[in-house]
This record gives C-alpha cells, structure tokens and sequence, in this order.
C-alpha cells in the first residue's frame, strides 16, 4: 500500500455509505455516478434541515437571517471553489439544468438559424440533447468532433472543423466513460479564436482535479454536487459576469424579480435572476459542507490518489487476455472496460453478490457506445475513499465471473 493510499484511506470511515446494510464492507466503485456523502456533510444538511432551518432572503426574522447568510456562504464557497466571484454562481438542480439553463437562457438570445455549435463524440446526453433541443428551437447545426485513437476529443480535429459561423464549443472537462483529460486551455483557445464562447462540463472533474475558471478562461462552467461528495439536488452554472448580465431568464416565479405588475415586470440582477422560486437551502449549504470537506483533504491529493489506483488497475487489466480496457492510459479517475463473452449487466450483478459495485451500461454517452462500437461497458471509478482492497475485490470478482462463464 502506497502512504498516500494508507493516509487517504484513513477517511474512509468519514463514510457511513461504504459498508453494506449489514456492515460488511462494501466496494463502491461508481463514485462517477454518484459519490458517497462524508458524515460532516450530512451532519450539516441535518442542521440545516432541523436546528437552523428558515428559509432564505426574504425572512424578517433573525433565523431566516442567518439562514440567508449561510446560504450565500455556500455560494461563496462554490465560487472560490472553481475560482469565480459569488455573483458568477446560478444554483441549479444539477448540470444538467445549468446546461439547459445556458441553451434557453444564452441560446435562444444569442443563436440563430446558420450558427453552428461544436460538440464531442463523448460528451454525456446532458451535453448533448439541450444543444438538439436549442437546435430545433433555432436552426443552430451541431456538429461533432472525434476521438483521439485513445479516446481523448481531438482537438486537432477541432482546430480543423471550426468556423466563425460556431458559435458555442461545448466539452466535458474529464469523460465520465473514458476519464480521458481535456487540454481545457487549449479548448479555450480554438473556440475564442473563431469568436465562439465556450461551456465545460466539469461533472467529472471538479471532484478530482483543482479547477480554477479564470486561469482555464472558460465562458460557462457547471457540475452536480452529488459527484463531489456533496448532496443530489444541487449543482452550479457558473458564467463570466459580463455574459451573465446579458441573459434574460429562463424561469419566472418568485425570487428572480424586482417589480411586479400585470403590465410589466422587471427582474432581479444575476444570479437571482435565474434562481425562481424557493432555492434549494438545505443542498446549497451541504455543498458549501462538502467544499470544505474536500479542500482540508486537498484536490492535489485526491488526484494523485486516484490517478494511482487508476494505472493499478488499468494494469491489472491489460494483463488479462479476455479484457477490452478504454481510455487513454493519463485517465482521470475512471476506467472503463468489457469482458470477452461476458455482458458487462451480468459482470455488475455478479460483482454486486461479493459486494462490488460498479457501473455497467451506456453511461449517458449512447454515440460513444456507437463509436466504440459496444452496447455497453462496465466501468469503474474511483473515490477518494477507495483503495487497492477494492480493487483486490474486484478482480476477484471477476475471476469469479469467469469460473461461472466457463
Ligand atoms: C460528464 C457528465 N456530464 C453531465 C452529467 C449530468 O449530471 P447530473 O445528472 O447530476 O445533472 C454527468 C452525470 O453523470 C456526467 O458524468
């Protein structure tokens, strides 16, 4: 065992989630679906869901005060998280939302009929269907740029496909199938070069790489806190100021606006602007619970730790002659493979029997599967809280498989 797998694994037991309903260990290797919540976060949505619960921004009362002021620390937090301003962060649902947040919002003002959108052949159906949707709005064409021989987008080939009739490039910042790593500021520059913004969905990355939206230069950001630990409900866009300011909103209700009158209404500034209705209080401040709870473990160290059980296993795999691994070798944290004659549906069930779980399907990312020419892969990926016996069980897991294959 590696002293940085010995000192991360010390956190495990933060973890109530990683023991099996009747306290055996349990392998947990879909952190890229979801991740497991530390007890630090979930004794902080229990606070704000019982002692300090109020509701936020418009109580008289001292409680909805403090409330207020607890809530817009978490978005405090967020922004210095991925290193943007406060005014910068939209609470959404998830990244989904602030997807379809930016195609309605951005889209519908700023595209039309001609424009083009630059997208990846592994990006996640939520990076892909509000871009068809905003097409079918608008005109917009999407066009989608390949992969890499290992996986990784083509930027080269991006370079080559790009026009200033694109107008928006949108990637994932780490695939949630393939853990390939985007050159984000290599990105950044194709996509400023031909005049069009750019949107990362940083879903995978933001639990496993330190982010900071400045230096990257990106336009639009947005991930789910479910991944980094934090609860399910709740995720950000964040957007430069100057595009925030230019969008008008997308949903309308209560706590997005100023005036009110039958004849004319005016909105509240960014980003209240685009949070209607009574925003997600007891999630935000787990956000703000998991951010904390992440930074005092250190981003650079969960990376290391991750990525060194990632070539564990990637090395383990290549070794076995009936395993097809994907990915680029320099991958994030996750590690997706087949195995020959076996479906990767019954791989994950049989795995689940010895307490192994991990992830087999399409992954949200159906044209990855049609270009990698599967239905499905089995995928595992890794948390910070896993460590080689998780491995170990896995690969025992899978020998088992093969003994009731054969
Ligand atoms: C790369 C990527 N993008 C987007 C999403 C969507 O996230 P959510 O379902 O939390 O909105 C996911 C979730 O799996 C993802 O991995």
């Amino acid at each position: 065992m590696t002293t940085l797998t010995r000192s991360l694994a010390d956190h495990r037991a933060d973890f109530p989630g990683l023991r099996t309903h009747d306290g055996q260990p349990w392998h947990y290797l879909d952190s890229g679906a979801t991740a497991q919540k530390p007890q630090a976060v979930i004794d902080a949505t229990l606070r704000a869901m019982g002692a300090d619960y109020a509701t936020v921004h418009r109580g008289v009362y001292a409680r909805s005060a403090e409330m207020t002021l607890a809530f817009e620390a978490a978005r405090a937090k967020v922004a210095g998280f991925i290193g943007g301003a406060a005014g910068e962060i939209v609470f959404t649902r998830g990244a989904t939302e602030a997807i379809n947040l930016v195609a309605h919002s951005w889209g519908n003002d700023h595209l039309r009929a001609g424009d083009r959108i630059l997208l990846s052949v592994l990006e996640h159906h939520s990076n892909i269907v509000p871009w068809q949707l905003l097409a079918r709005r608008t005109g917009v064409e999407i066009d989608v740029c390949p992969l890499t021989q290992d996986g990784q987008i083509d930027l080269d080939a991006a370079a080559a496909m790009l026009t200033s009739a694109h107008k928006l490039v949108s990637f994932a910042h780490v695939s949630n199938v393939l853990g390939g790593v985007l050159d984000v500021r290599r990105a950044v520059a194709l996509a400023h070069g031909v005049g069009a913004k750019i949107l990362i969905d940083g879903c995978q990355a933001v639990p496993r790489l330190g982010v900071d939206v400045a230096d990257l230069g990106v336009d639009f950001y947005v991930f789910s806190a479910h991944k980094l630990y934090g609860p399910t409900g709740v995720g950000a866009l964040w957007a430069r100021a100057e595009i925030l300011e230019s969008m008008a909103p997308w949903m309308g209700g209560g706590a997005m606006i100023e005036r009110v009158t039958f004849a004319h209404t005016t909105f509240a500034p960014a980003p209240q602007r685009f949070e209607a209705g009574t925003p997600q209080i007891i999630e935000a401040i787990g956000l703000g619970a998991a951010i904390d709870y992440v930074s005092a473990i250190g981003l650079d160290q969960i990376h290391a730790h991750e990525t060194a059980l990632v070539r564990q296993l990637r090395g383990e795999l290549s070794r076995m002659n009936d395993v097809r691994l994907f990915g680029p070798e320099a991958s994030a944290g996750i590690v997706s493979f087949a195995m020959d004659g076996v479906h990767p549906h019954d791989l994950g069930t049989i795995l689940d029997e010895t307490n192994v779980a991990i992830r087999a399907g399409h992954h949200c990312a159906q044209p990855l599967m049609d270009h990698l020419g599967v239905a499905a892969t089995a995928r595992a990926s890794f948390g910070l809280y896993n460590d080689e016996s998780d491995i170990a069980a896995l690969l025992a897991g899978m020998e088992r498989t093969r003994r009731i294959f054969r």
